[in-house]
């Protein structure tokens, strides 16, 4: 099958990256890897090449780099960036707000430009539901108001938007995908890649994962106080697969795009309290999760879920997996890293 171009990656070997580089070779792309594995594992980069029988070109460094970004621009001359290198820890960015401003802000406007400069037209950037706060309508639209947001990573992603939409507006040739994201959870099916948190895990279906593993003793739901069916969180858990597959999606969409900016939700459309990923997860797999009810969260917001129409219509875009699939898909990952 003849390429269709070379596709930069940034963050290529992290969750949602490296997800993305097997839909990309699926679909006869030719993803180039730049990711300096603070956040990641090279080994990702052989499982990589186990999936897809296809030789992955990585290169290892910060991609706020302008030299060295420049020097893989020219070498690899892509049509495309998608750009997911970035801190995302809400806690740590309260407790460390410049680095996050740095990295986030900082590496955005360093490739933008590096993009510009090389004549890239096509841009897509992980943005996420993190915008729009506690929203203030559900489902979530693309319209919906943007909140003020207490941590600096989600304000980060509100300040890396308008970056984004600001650059396109002034640089017509260049097209920007602004995806944001719901819940990403989920493996690859081979169970060759997956997520991996550094330390304990925040999000919930780590904290599943690695309980039923026995790395943690139990889980905590955090509040069942809330005015939802069963008094627990809604979100919106989408299959990491599925949403690597919006990448391609948008990647394709942009060539003949008109718009400057175009911004999707990607999210199923559908939400589920945590009991619902709890009773997924012992479903499928067949198990008991030992978990207790604990007390309400900081900062959550209560419901939270996409209208996805946009994306369904837009991308001709729609979700495969079930919630069941990607606890099924999860737990598989997390027995392989045993
Ligand atoms: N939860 C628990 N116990 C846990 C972990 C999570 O009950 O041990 C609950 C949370 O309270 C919440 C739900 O599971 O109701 C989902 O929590 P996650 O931490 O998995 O996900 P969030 O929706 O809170 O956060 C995600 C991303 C953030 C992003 C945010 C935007 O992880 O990066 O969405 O809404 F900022």
């Amino acid at each position: 099958m003849e390429s269709k171009g070379n596709i930069i990656v940034t963050g290529g070997a992290g969750f949602i990256g490296s997800h993305t580089v097997v839909e990309l070779i699926e679909e006869g792309y030719n993803p180039i890897i730049i990711d300096d594995f603070r956040n990641s594992e090279k080994f990702i980069l052989d499982r990589l090449q186990e999936i897809t029988g296809v030789k992955i070109i990585a290169y290892n460094f910060d991609c706020a780099n302008q030299e060295k970004l420049q020097e893989v621009f020219e070498k690899h001359k892509p049509s495309g960036v998608i750009h997911f290198a970035a801190d995302k820890a809400v806690g740590e960015s309260v407790a460390n707000p410049l680095k996050y401003y740095q990295n986030n802000l900082g590496s955005l406007v360093v490739i933008l430009d590096t993009c510009i400069k090389n004549n890239v037209t096509n841009f897509v950037f992980s943005s996420s539901c993190t915008v729009y706060v506690e929203p203030e309508e559900t489902p979530v639209k693309e319209t919906t108001a943007m909140g003020y947001t207490a941590s600096p990573y989600g304000y980060t992603k509100q300040v890396c938007e308008r970056i984004c939409q600001d650059t396109a507006y002034a640089n017509p040739e260049l097209k920007i995908t602004l995806l944001r994201y719901f819940n990403p959870i989920g493996a690859h099916s081979s169970g060759l890649i997956g997520e991996l948190p550094i330390g304990v895990p925040n999000n919930l279906v780590p904290y599943i994962t690695q309980t039923a593993v026995g790395l943690r003793e139990e889980l905590t739901v955090h509040g069942n106080d809330y005015d939802t069916t069963d008094g627990t969180c809604i979100r919106d858990y989408i299959h990491v697969v599925d949403l690597a597959n919006a990448h391609v999606k948008a990647i394709e969409a942009a060539k003949n795009s008109k718009e400057a900016v175009v911004i999707y939700n990607v999210g199923t459309g559908v939400g589920s309290t945590v009991l619902d990923v709890i009773q997924a997860f012992e479903k499928v797999n067949n198990l008991k999760l030992n978990y207790k009810i604990g007390p309400r969260r900081e900062g959550d917001a209560v419901t939270v879920y996409a209208n996805n129409e946009k994306v369904v219509s837009g991308l001709g875009w729609k979700p495969k997996f079930s919630l069941e699939d990607a606890m099924q898909h999860a737990w598989n990952w997390q027995q392989k890293l045993k």
